[in-house]
Order: structure tokens, then C-alpha cells, then sequence
């Protein structure tokens, strides 16, 4: 393994349709108070019937391909983190592969729910810092709107749509400096979608369950371990890290973190309020947002977390 893999473009899509708090009180029974009480969030972006998780990720891909100034054939590895595939095979890296017109190289999805993005980013950095690619297309793209029980108000007010993506290319340049990936399935229970397709027909409930509360806490708790981690690993304090990009599941899980970790509120992004939850999108949209807004520059520091189902949790630690 030699030299770095380097962010060298990002893009973000989101659905046009926009599905407010106030939208919500009319299918369940909540409020806006409540909702941007306890999350922060306020409005969440859903997908239009008929379009579907690579129909985001290409429009994410373009707009990332075209910051990096590459096209389609200089991808030479397409990595899509999604638990809301398409379809059941082939993978939605696959179809992305396809709609892009690339031909060649590698394509695969990635589940790991709402660590998704970063476990794929971490995974396609040793892919380019092995020499096998050169550059990859890392996308986390969702469509949770099409799994939520949207009868249960305690889950289906914190979730949207949406896709993010990275070009992820060799570069002498400081890039990824080390990512920690981590998992404990003990805890599946305490978030899942549990059903399953079997004989042709849906086995078990396809909706998302989750025991909010149990996931807040060990939320809280494995990020900021996994932040200590990524720091020391680097010899760096949390003043070296410019920006903090968390997964954005509410942004009182953001807020604790920070708290404990001494991280200002100006170096956390938080995109939670516009997006909800998007899943494995959200770190890579939260990313975008930051990178258009000016908020992140060439050569800052930046902290990606991600954590959720499975359980999963992770970081990357990069030079932009
Ligand atoms: O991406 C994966 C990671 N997911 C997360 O990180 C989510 C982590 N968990 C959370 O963000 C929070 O636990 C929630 C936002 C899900 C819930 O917040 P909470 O402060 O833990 O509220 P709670 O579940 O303790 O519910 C408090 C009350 C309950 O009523 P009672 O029993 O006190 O009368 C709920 O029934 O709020 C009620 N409630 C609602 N009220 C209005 C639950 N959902 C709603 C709602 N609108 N949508």
C-alpha cells in the first residue's frame, strides 16, 4: 500500500418532493413542536413513484464526476451503500454502473444501514491505496420512505430520501488518513426492517422498528469512543478536526457527542433540519452541503462518522 486515496469531488441529490413537519400532523398523530423538539428535524425529501435508489445515486454520481472533472470511464470501481436496494439482484451499484455507461472495473453494494457510507468509504480507500483501482465512485443512496410503517409516528417522522457521492481517486496528496470500522450484532434487535422475501411473496413485517431510546444511547456512546479512536490513531487533538460530519439522525445525538468530545457547534455540520435521516446518504450529503456552502475547503481536517443497524458504527479520518 502506497501514497492516499483522495476525495476529489462531491455530489448530492434530493427528491423535489418536500414532506414537512406540518405535512406529517395530517397522517399521524404529532406536531411540528414535537418533531423539531427531540430531532431538530423539519422537513424531510421524498422520492416520486417510479424512481428508484440508482436514480439518486446517478444524479449524485454526475454531480460528483463533474466537481472531480472526470467522466464515467475513468471510474474504475463503483461502490453504492444502501439498505433500500432496487431490487433484490443485481446490486444498485450495478444499475448505477449501467445508467452511467461504464463498462469496466468493479461494482458492488454495501449494507451497512446508517454507517453504510463510511464502511464503503473505508473499504474503497484499500481498494485504491492496493493499486488494484484508481478511481472509485463511493455513493450512499436511500429510499426509507418505501420501508416506514407511516402509521407508527414514533419512526416515520425521522426519515427522508436522498444520495450522496464521492470520486475517490490515488493521489500523492493527503487524503483518508485511517479509518475504524466496528460492529456488534447483539444489538440487531434495537433497529431493524426484519422481513424478507421468500417463495414470492414479503415473510415477516418490511417496516422499520426501532427502540429510539436504546439507540440514542449507545449512539452517543460509540461515537464517542470511535472519534477518541480516530484521533489518537492520528496523534491529533479534536481542535486539529475543522469539521465534524456525523451521521444526521437528530441532532441531539450530534449535540451530546460534541459536548463530550469538546467539538464547537460551528465545526459540526448538521443537515439533519433540511434532510432527516437519510440512512447511508446522509454523512455523503452532509459532506456536499458543506463542501458548496464553503464550509469545508481543500486540506481541512474532516471527521465522518456513521452509526446504526446492525449494530454498526465507524470513522473516517481524512485530509479534503
Ligand atoms: O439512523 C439510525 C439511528 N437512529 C437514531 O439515531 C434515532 C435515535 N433515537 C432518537 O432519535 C430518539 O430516541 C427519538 C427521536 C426516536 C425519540 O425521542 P425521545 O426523546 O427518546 O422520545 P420517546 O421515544 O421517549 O417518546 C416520548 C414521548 C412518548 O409519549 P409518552 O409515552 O411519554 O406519553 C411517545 O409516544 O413522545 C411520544 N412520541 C411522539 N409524540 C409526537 C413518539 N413519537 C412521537 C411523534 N410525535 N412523532
Amino acid at each position: 500500500m502506497t501514497g492516499y486515496a483522495r476525495i476529489t469531488g462531491t455530489g448530492s441529490y434530493l427528491p423535489d418532493k418536500v414532506l414537512t413537519n406540518r405535512d406529517l400532523e395530517s397522517i399521524v398523530e404529532t406536531s411540528d413542536e414535537w418533531i423539531v423538539a427531540r430531532t431538530g428535524i423539519r422537513q424531510r425529501h421524498v422520492a416520486a413513484e417510479g424512481q428508484f435508489t440508482s436514480d439518486l445515486a446517478l444524479a449524485a454520481s454526475r454531480k460528483a464526476l463533474a466537481a472531480a472533472r472526470r467522466t464515467p470511464d475513468d471510474v474504475d470501481l463503483v461502490i453504492v451503500a444502501t439498505s433500500t436496494p432496487d431490487m433484490v439482484f443485481p446490486s444498485s451499484a450495478c444499475l448505477l454502473q449501467g445508467k452511467l455507461g461504464v463498462t469496466h472495473g468493479a461494482a458492488f453494494d454495501l449494507q451497512a444501514v446508517c454507517s453504510g457510507f463510511v464502511y464503503a468509504l473505508a473499504t474503497a480507500d484499500l481498494f485504491v491505496r492496493s493499486g488494484r483501482h484508481r478511481c472509485a465512485l463511493v455513493v450512499g443512496a436511500e429510499i426509507f420512505s418505501r420501508i416506514l410503517d407511516w402509521k407508527d409516528r414514533s419512526t416515520c417522522v425521522l426519515f427522508g430520501d436522498g444520495a450522496g457521492a464521492v470520486v475517490l481517486e490515488a493521489s500523492d496528496q493527503p487524503g483518508i488518513l485511517s479509518s475504524h470500522l466496528h460492529a456488534d450484532g447483539r444489538h440487531a434487535g434495537i433497529l431493524n426492517t426484519p422481513g424478507h422475501v421468500c417463495g414470492g411473496a414479503v415473510q415477516g413485517d418490511p417496516t422499520l422498528k426501532m427502540d429510539g431510546g436504546a439507540v440514542f444511547k449507545l449512539a452517543v456512546r460509540v461515537l464517542e469512543e470511535n472519534a477518541r479512536e480516530a484521533l489518537a490513531a492520528n496523534g491529533l487533538g479534536i481542535e486539529d478536526v475543522d469539521a465534524y460530519i456525523a451521521h444526521q439522525a437528530n441532532v441531539r445525538i450530534i449535540s451530546h457527542v460534541a459536548k463530550k468530545l469538546g467539538i464547537a457547534e460551528s465545526r459540526c455540520v448538521v443537515t439533519v433540519d433540511r434532510h432527516a435521516n437519510t440512512s447511508a446518504a446522509s454523512v455523503p450529503l452532509a459532506l456536499d452541503v458543506a463542501v458548496r456552502e464553503g464550509r469545508v475547503k481543500r486540506g481541512d481536517t474532516l471527521l465522518l462518522q456513521g452509526v446504526g443497524g446492525g449494530f454498526t458504527w465507524g470513522s473516517v479520518l481524512l485530509k479534503y
